[in-house]
Parts: structure tokens; C-alpha cells; sequence
């Protein structure tokens, strides 16, 4: 039988833990209402002991944010829990969230406490909190580190005493998943009242394993996942709310779970969380990351043109991503360039491609990445400088401080190959000084442009050149990462028009 698997964001709580990761109480209520329209099923707004900005803060979302549940974490003590109540008293569905810890470690280097004053403690907290709240949840910190029977013997008391979720913390990530999702099997089966409660998970992401013990638990049986957007949190982070939402929406048959997640909000909320903790995400991180729909190698781009489920699992409409990128480097082929090419408007002959796939191999060799800007200025180039009567074959350039400027520009003419030499004030000028020894001409130069086809330090020069001859002008295009090149190719181009324009 498939269950509901309810979604507990604590990003406004642990999240905010995360080293320099602060909010203030404004940007806390943007990301809560945020999470409201992802309709995550409970929002942990924070601590509200902590101070009064956060209780403020917890307040202000309790008051506003409709939908959730909303909680807040007390510590097993009287204050705390007063604190928490006050904050989410107003809220549609407020729950007080306790903790306290179950493990030796804590009991002896945190608490200095037996485990048999510990246990009297949280039931006492639970008790006092239910003649407040209706809904109360209790964290047995360091659950994973914790004797089991104690373990069991908390869980059935804080039950007992009126606990209505009871959540397994792996409060410093040192579960693994095969191990965890066993613990949350036994304790379903050993707490006597389990069924009387939510079981929830709140796992660590110390050893990289958060979302996978999480995982590991709901497949056994656990109800409840606590989680953070982008898997921010204390030290390494808490599980990914995006990796365990769409784990179990792709794998739902698998977990035998589903989630009432809005799944088409996640990119937008994990860029608003991002922006406003300025915890940035990593490209190739799953799910949001911006790597996350793009293709870069020549067979994954052939395969996802073919047909995306070659090589997507989900579309970027499932997360409210962009869309599926096809990222243009020296490993695309000519199927990945007409395609992008195709989208920018324009259409190929076979031979066009040909060229223009050549071209740009160099373009991608020398900076990497080819954007849409380079395609355009490649084809303006190509578009411009087919049908012409000056060809580049090559050319050369000296110059530097205190070195006169030549070059040595060879033009293809036909079958000819024209080369002359020629200096000038500059690299630009000794090359269109050489290029008119070679047609003998006489243009005049009106105007000449040089422009980065994109922000970035390998970026095309795309350069634009206007002549005149006779009274006639014509304007020629050339790009290339060389800005000397780029200049050569308008100056030709710019002269193969004319010409043209003469015929
Ligand atoms: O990691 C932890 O144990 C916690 C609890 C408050 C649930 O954050
Ligand atoms: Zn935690």
C-alpha cells in the first residue's frame, strides 16, 4: 500500500544554522510563503529562544503563511516551550517542536544526566506542551547513536505522554542507509504505540548520506522526512528537499511513497533560498543544480535531440527548470549545431554546415563554451563572406612597444594565392594596408567596430567594417576569438560586397 510521505522543511530553522547563512525576519516570511506555494507539509520557521528577532521572525510567518504547518524547536524546558507556543499560536496549524537528547554521548558530555532523568524530562516537556498545542513533536537527538531498547522505551513514553510525531534524528550523520532504514523498521516494530504517531526522519549529510538514509527510511516505513532546500543545514547540510521529492516522485513504484510536493516550484525556490542566503548552489548539483538539464558530450546531445528520455529521467518542466540545455563545446557535433542553429532561425544547406561546423570547432577549441552570440556572429560571418571573391588563407602580425607594426595577409583568389606585406599604425591597420596591396582597390575605410560577442575572457570579437569605393559602400561582419582576425574577415567581406555590388 502506498503512503503519504509529509514533507517537513527546516531550511528557516537548521538551514539557517548553516555557517553565514543568516536571514533576516523579512527574507525568512518571503522564503516560508515560498514553501507554502510548494506546499511542503510543514515549515519549521525556527528557534524562537534563540532570539527575539527569530521569535519575531516565527511570529510574523505564523501570522501570514497559510497552509503548512507551522512549527518552531524548544528544548525540553519550560521557557523554550512557552517561547515556541507564543510564536505559533496564531498560526492555522501550529505544532511545538521539542527535542532532547537520547544518546550516552549526550547524556553524559552534554546533559550530565542519566538516561532514566532524561526520559522523565521529555515526557514531562511533551505533557506540558500538549496543554498547549494539540500537535507536538518530539527529536530523540543523536537517535542514531542511541542504545536501541533506550531508544524504543523514549519513544513509547513521549507517545504515551501525547507526542503525535516522534522524529529519529542522525543528528551528526553517521547513519548508512541499509543500517537506518533497519532501525526504522525495528522501531515500528518494538514501540508497542508507534502507530498512535507520525515517524519521521531528520537526517545528516556528514557522510554524504542524508538523502539516501532518508530514502532508506521511508521504504521502511517512515512517514515524515525532514529536510532543507538545497540541502543546507549544520556542518555538511540536512538531506536535500529536492533530491527526496523527486527521488520519490521518479521512483515512486520503488518507495511504494509519494509526496504532495509542487514539484514545478522547486527551481524557483531553490534559487530563492540560494539568492538569499547567498549559499550558492553547485552546478552539477542534482535536480537544481545548473548543470542539471545540460548536455555537453556529442552522443548524450545526438541522444537527447533523438529523444530526451535517452537521456533525462524528468524534464525540466517537472522541477520548473529552464529547459534541457545543450551546451555548445568542442565535443558537439554537426547534429547539435544545425539544431541550435535551427532555433536561432536559421537554415542550412548541408555544405553551409559543413562550414560552419568546421568554424566552430575552432571557435569552441579556443573558448570553450559557444553561445548563442558566437553562433549569430559565426553566420553573419558565413552568410557575408559566401559567394566572395577574396578568401582568407592566412595572415600574420608583429607588433608590440616599440616595434612598427606589419603584417602578412595571403588572400585566396580563385585558384591564386595573393600574399602581401605592409606596415601601419597599428596590427588592424598594417593588415587592411597589406589586404589592399593585394586587390589594388583603392577602398576608403568609413567605419570600423570591435565588439565581444559575449561578457567573458575567451570571447568572439565580432567585428564590423564599412568601405566605400566609387561613392558605393558596403558593410562587412567577421568574428573570431583572434579580435586581428575578426577585423580581417570584415575588411574582406566589407570588399567582396562591393565587388559584388559593382558586378
Ligand atoms: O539534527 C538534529 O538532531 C536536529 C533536531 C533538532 C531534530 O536538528
Ligand atoms: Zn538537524
Amino acid at each position: 500500500m502506498e503512503h503519504k510521505v509529509h514533507i517537513f522543511d527546516t531550511t528557516l530553522r537548521d538551514g539557517e544554522q548553516s555557517p553565514g547563512a543568516s536571514l533576516t525576519g523579512r527574507e525568512k516570511l518571503e522564503i516560508a510563503h515560498q514553501l507554502a506555494r510548494l506546499n511542503v507539509d510543514v515549515i519549521e520557521a525556527g528557534f524562537p529562544c534563540s532570539s527575539p528577532g527569530d521569535f519575531k521572525a516565527v511570529q510574523e510567518i505564523a501570522r501570514s503563511v497559510k497552509g503548512p504547518v507551522i512549527t518552531a524547536l524548544a528544548r525540553a524546558v519550560k521557557a523554550d516551550i512557552d517561547a515556541v507556543w507564543e510564536s505559533v499560536r496564531e498560526a492555522e496549524r501550529p505544532r511545538i517542536h521539542i527535542v532532547l537528547g537520547s544518546s550516552d554521548i549526550h547524556a553524559k558530555h552534554k546533559f550530565r544526566r542519566s538516561r532514566e532523568e532524561l526520559l522523565a524530562m521529555g515526557v514531562e516537556a511533551v505533557r506540558y506542551a500538549r496543554t498547549l498545542c494539540p500537535d507536538v513533536e518530539y527529536s530523540t537527538e543523536d537517535a542514531s547513536r542511541s542504545d536501541r531498547r533506550y531508544l524504543y522505551q523514549v519513544l513509547e513514553a513521549v507517545i504515551e505522554a501525547g507526542a503525535t510525531v516522534v522524529n529519529i534524528p542522525d543528528t551528526v550523520g553517521y547513519a548508512v542507509p541499509a543500517q537506518w532504514g533497519r532501525l526504522i523498521a525495528d522501531i515500528r516494530r518494538n514501540v508497542r504505540n508507534i502507530d498512535q504517531a507520525i515517524l519521521s526522519v531528520h537526517c545528516h549529510n556528514d557522510l554524504g548520506m542524508a538523502v539516501a538514509n532518508s530514502l532508506a527510511a521511508v521504504r521502511a516505513g517512515a512517514q515524515q522526512v525532514e529536510c532543507t532546500i538545497n540541502g543546507i543545514g549544520e556542518r555538511a547540510g540536512n538531506a536535500s528537499l529536492e533530491e527526496v521529492v523527486m527521488a520519490l516522485k521518479v521512483r515512486r513504484n520503488y518507495y511504494g511513497a509519494y509526496t504532495d510536493v509542487v514539484t514545478s516550484e522547486l527551481c524557483r525556490t531553490s534559487s530563492l533560498v540560494s539568492r538569499l542566503t547567498g549559499l550558492t548552489v553547485a552546478r552539477n548539483k542534482a535536480v537544481v543544480g545548473a548543470n542539471a538539464f545540460a548536455h555537453s558530450s556529442g552522443i548524450h546531445q545526438d541522444g537527447v535531440l533523438k529523444n530526451r528520455d535517452n537521456y533525462e529521467i524528468f524534464s525540466p518542466d517537472d522541477v520548473g527548470a529552464s529547459g534541457t540545455e545543450i551546451i555548445l563545446t568542442a565535443r558537439s557535433g554537426r547534429h547539435a549545431v544545425r539544431h541550435r542553429l535551427e532555433g536561432l532561425g536559421y537554415t542550412l544547406t548541408p555544405e553551409e554546415l559543413e562550414r560552419v561546423h568546421q568554424r566552430f570547432l575552432a571557435v569552441a577549441d579556443a573558448k570553450k563554451e559557444v553561445f548563442d552570440e558566437d553562433l549569430h556572429a559565426l553566420m553573419a560571418d558565413e552568410r557575408g563572406t559566401s559567394n566572395q571573391t577574396y578568401d582568407l588563407e592566412s595572415f600574420r602580425v608583429t607588433s608590440g612597444t616599440g616595434v612598427c607594426p606589419t603584417a602578412t595577409v595571403a588572400l585566396r583568389s580563385g585558384e591564386a594565392v595573393l600574399e602581401q606585406s605592409a606596415s601601419g599604425d597599428g596590427p588592424m591597420d598594417a593588415c587592411f594596408s597589406a589586404i589592399d596591396r593585394i586587390t589594388g582597390l583603392g577602398v576608403t575605410l568609413k567605419e570600423y567596430q570591435l565588439n565581444a560577442a559575449t561578457a567573458e575572457k575567451g570571447a568572439l570579437g565580432l567585428a564590423r567594417v564599412t568601405l566605400e569605393r566609387d561613392g558605393a559602400t558596403a558593410t562587412g561582419q567577421g568574428a573570431s576569438t583572434d579580435v586581428v582576425e575578426a577585423g580581417v574577415r570584415a575588411y574582406i567581406s566589407a570588399l567582396n560586397r562591393l565587388l559584388a555590388r559593382a558586378k
